[in-house]
């Protein structure tokens, strides 16, 4: 059988890593790699990390890409590859416009496609933009779905998919974040060599979404400059994402701002780290709130809604909100409020157990049968 996984970014490269590794290594498959570089250098960071060579780079990253311009791209790249390889399935993961795309250009051609990271829903189409409506049309074109837990299967039932092509799995980021996140480990980045994770609280702060560019972005970065400006012991590392919007907000508010370190993008081996010494993490990722939920640190996110409610129905993760004052307060309660950080901190692992790659992998060879 011959299966070709597709996908573009960062977080869809930690994700399927260890998928892709453990296919190509069963003498069952046939394997392709496709990458469409939506993202250069952070997919880069993840391809070596994982030791990945792609069959295929589509290398269609451009600086301030519009999401009609990775689509097409993507749709005539990937057409180009299908036409050429013909693979019996293909792989694509989560909600990224790379996934969309390459699910669309496999449809045109009949070609199934396996969701994974399926049945994710906000039901709200704008919010996550436009990641939501990319998991509703993956889903709706897709021919096996592997859903990290049991609501995400309930929405696709109500959505009238045959159970039996559904397959609850776990979320392959566990997988991924058990290889990397084992043993002792140094920090070669001086930044965070210096940082002293016993007398100071590092609150980790990502930011990048697309919905939350501009004023929101504002909102969150005057939050935590309060919040540094009151707490002596508290500093906030701040990888910066690679997007110049975000960017340029990031350095107009927060550059130069005493005990605030703006930083480059991370290996996935450091931030996972650094996640785990961290008192706590600001997000607006999506796949910050499952890992870490599995490494039980708490999380405050800073978005309106979230496709993934397990993790704050567990406990490790809290909606904060995209206003200054919310999200001021919010960090402010797990600064003061001892019981309350540490009733974040006691969760369960909502998102599985590190073996979704295996179930995948199974599911597919009884697929095929
Ligand atoms: C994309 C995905 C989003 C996902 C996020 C993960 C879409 C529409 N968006 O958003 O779902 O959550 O990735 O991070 O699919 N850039 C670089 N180098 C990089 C990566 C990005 O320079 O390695 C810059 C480029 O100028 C690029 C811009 O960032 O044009 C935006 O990248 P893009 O993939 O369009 O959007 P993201 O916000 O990264
Ligand atoms: N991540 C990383 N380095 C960083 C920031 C994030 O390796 O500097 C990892 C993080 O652990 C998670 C993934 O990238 O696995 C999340 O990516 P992102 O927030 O860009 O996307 P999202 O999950 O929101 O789609």
């Amino acid at each position: 059988m011959k299966v070709l996984s597709v996908f573009g970014t960062r977080p869809e490269a930690i994700k399927m890593a260890p998928l892709v590794k453990k296919l190509s290594r069963d003498r069952d498959f046939e394997t392709v790699l496709v990458v469409t570089a939506q993202h250069r250098q952070m997919l880069d960071q993840v391809l070596d990390l994982f030791s990945l060579k792609p069959d295929y780079d589509l290398d269609v990253m451009r600086e301030q890409q519009t999401i009609g311009m990775i689509t097409s791209k993507v749709l005539e790249g990937m057409g180009e590859v299908l036409d050429r390889e013909k693979p019996d399935l293909v792989l694509v993961h989560g909600d990224t416009t790379t996934t969309f795309s390459s699910c669309l250009a496999s449809f045109y051609r009949k070609i199934p496609v396996a969701h994974v990271e399926a049945g994710l829903r906000t039901y709200n189409m704008y919010s996550p933009f436009p990641e939501e409506m990319n998991r509703v049309l993956t889903d709706s074109m897709s021919s096996l779905y592997f859903c990290p837990t049991v609501l995400n299967r309930d929405n696709l039932l109500e959505e009238n998919v045959p159970e039996e092509k559904i397959f609850i799995t776990g979320n392959t980021v566990i997988d991924a974040l058990l290889l990397v996140s084992q043993g002792k480990y140094t920090f070669t980045e001086e930044v965070l060599r210096d940082l002293n994770f016993k007398e100071e609280r590092v609150i980790l702060l990502t930011c990048h979404r697309r919905e939350n560019l501009g004023k929101n972005m504002g909102n969150i970065f005057r939050a935590v400059k309060r919040i540094v400006s009151e707490y002596d012991d508290v500093k906030v590392v701040y990888p910066v994402h690679l997007n110049p919007k975000v960017r340029e907000k990031a350095d107009e508010i927060l550059k130069g701002v005493n005990n605030v370190h703006l930083i480059e993008p991370l290996s996935y081996e450091p931030f996972v780290h650094l996640m785990k010494n961290s008192y706590l993490v600001l997000t607006d990722s999506g796949g910050i709130q499952e890992e870490a939920a599995s490494l039980a640190k708490p999380v405050l996110v800073v978005r309106k809604e979230t496709e993934r409610p397990e993790a704050i129905e567990a406990g490790t993760v809290k909606l904060a909100g995209v206003h200054e004052d919310g999200i001021y307060e919010m960090v402010k309660t797990l600064l003061d409020n001892k019981e309350e950080y540490l009733r974040m901190g006691e969760a369960v692992n909502p998102y599985g157990d590190g073996k979704a790659s295996e179930r995948i992998i199974e599911a597919v060879k009884k697929w095929n049968k």
